[in-house]
């Protein structure tokens, strides 16, 4: 088959595959290729078993793999044969060096574009998906012409905007796609021309074109308000503990205004996941670089909000049970860092399990899919830690269970029957207010939501 055009993706994360796959799935007549270095994700995407869990995607993914999609390790090959390259590579937080624990490691973002440089004989429109400190653009552009004179390079900011867990929904009917170009005859060109990607199944009117310098800060700035608003929150939910007022009923109220909005108000245990703390560090980092100190501390404090949110939430389980945890058994009820995913970065329930190892407890970890990974992040602990899926197994012969993670089978767990199981007195510690609290106190548990009065026999 002849395709009109041909699109590659570097990466196979998170972001990369399903924003690819979505192409796939919506240009059939367009060949979308995804590249990765690391073998065994390549051949995961293509086995039965996806390397990343994420409702729905795998329906997509076996309507169009073999025929219009494809995943591969040649990245060279595939820079070549592609015109269009959209560079999804990770960009975690710097380790080392300068910047470290702040800025973003760019090491593999770099290594790109020197590839796409050295395996390119036509020119090329190259993307950054990933999400990138600002003025990486320019960096990226620098690189690409450093090379041969007759290959011309255009570098446009897309973006991703999707969620884990509902990246199947976000990517079909995004609240708006960004892109941003350079403001020159080709960059306009370019900009056109992803344009038109989008188009084969999104109205016009969805479709933001900026300079590319916005576009980069823009996401940067989506994911610092959105963590902002979780931080502003929690921060009331301690509050409310304090003076007897319940976090839903203020947010509630406080959201119902049209100007604020209802969204991203649910007080939990803090945010997890790789974009929101990396994002904002990010964003304190250039704020510092620039000048702005006073800046950088206003978005340092979201960041720092949300490890209060957690050390609350461990200094509330120690005093409630006693000041002892030393011996006594804990189950925490879920481990990713959000509902409808398996991943864990980032996710409060490393920090609280840590800390509960400290305290001597014994942790009994359960999830319907992020064990695996929570038994990567946990392989250095010392202490005793176990893994089990089943809820009710995990619970059994446990002093208090832990909701770290809101999966909607926490809500319709058998309570009683759990609270058979349990070591009396039994306790619940609700750190994403999902369980209902009040039959759960009639059950017989001391319960403990974030934000409200506990509700205790003590
Ligand atoms: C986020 C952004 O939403 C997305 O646009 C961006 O592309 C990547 O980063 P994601 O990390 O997948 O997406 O998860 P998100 O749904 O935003 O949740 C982030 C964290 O905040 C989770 O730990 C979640 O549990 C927490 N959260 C969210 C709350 O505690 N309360 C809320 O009201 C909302």
């Amino acid at each position: 088959m002849k395709f009109k055009k041909k699109i590659l993706g570097i990466g196979a994360g998170y972001v990369g595959a399903p924003s690819m796959v979505m192409i796939a799935s919506k240009c059939p007549d367009y060949k979308v290729t995804v590249v990765d270095i690391n073998p065994e994700r390549i051949a995961a995407w293509n086995s039965d078993r996806l390397p990343v869990y994420e409702p729905g995607l795998d329906a997509i993914v076996r309507k169009t793999r073999g025929r219009n999609l494809f995943f591969s390790t040649d990245v060279e090959a595939q820079i070549q044969e592609n015109d269009i390259i959209f560079v999804c590579v990770n960009t975690p937080t710097k380790t080392f060096g300068a910047g470290a624990g702040m800025a973003a490691d760019l090491q593999y973002w770099e290594k790109t574009a020197r590839q796409i440089l050295e395996n390119s004989k036509t020119s090329k429109i190259v993307i950054e998906k990933s999400t990138l400190p600002i003025k990486t653009a320019q960096a990226m552009e620098r690189i690409l012409s450093s090379g041969k004179k007759n290959v011309s390079f255009d570098v446009l900011s897309n973006p991703e905007f999707m969620a884990e867990g509902t990246a199947v929904n976000d990517l079909e009917n995004p609240d708006r796609v960004l892109i941003g170009s350079r403001e020159t005859k080709s960059g306009l060109a370019a900009r056109a021309a992803l344009v038109e990607i989008y188009t084969r199944w999104l109205p016009r009117e969805k479709i933001i074109t900026s300079n590319i310098w916005s576009a980069e800060l823009s996401k940067l700035v989506a994911n610092a308000f959105l963590a902002q608003r979780v931080s502003s929150i929690n921060s009331i939910s301690a509050l409310c503990e304090k003076a007897d007022a319940d976090i839903s009923e203020v947010a509630h109220a406080v959201g119902t205004d049209s100007r604020i909005g209802a969204k991203f108000l649910k007080a939990g245990i803090g945010f997890g996941g790789s974009c929101f703390k990396k994002d904002i560090l990010n964003l304190v980092y250039l704020c510092r670089f620039y000048g702005l100190p006073e800046v950088a501390a206003y978005w340092e404090s979201v960041v720092r909000i949300n490890e209060y949110q957690q050390d609350r939430f461990i200094a509330n389980i120690l005093r409630s049970m006693f000041n002892t945890l030393a011996g006594k058994k804990i189950c925490v009820l879920g481990f990713a860092f959000k509902a409808d995913t398996g991943d864990t970065r980032e996710s409060p329930a490393i920090h609280i399990t840590r800390k509960l190892l400290a305290e001597h407890a014994e942790v009994v970890i359960s999830d319907p899919q992020a064990l695996a990974n929570a038994a990567a992040d946990l392989a250095h602990e010392k202490g005793k830690i176990s893994y089990v899926e089943d809820p009710y197994r995990a619970a059994a012969g446990c002093h208090a269970l832990a909701v770290m993670t809101d999966w909607e089978a926490y809500r319709k767990l058998d309570y009683r029957k759990i609270y058979k199981s349990m070591v009396k007195p039994a306790f619940l510690f609700d750190g994403r207010n999902i369980v209902d609290h009040r039959k759960c106190f009639e059950i017989g548990f001391n319960v403990f939501p974030i934000g409200k009065p506990a509700l205790t026999r003590f």
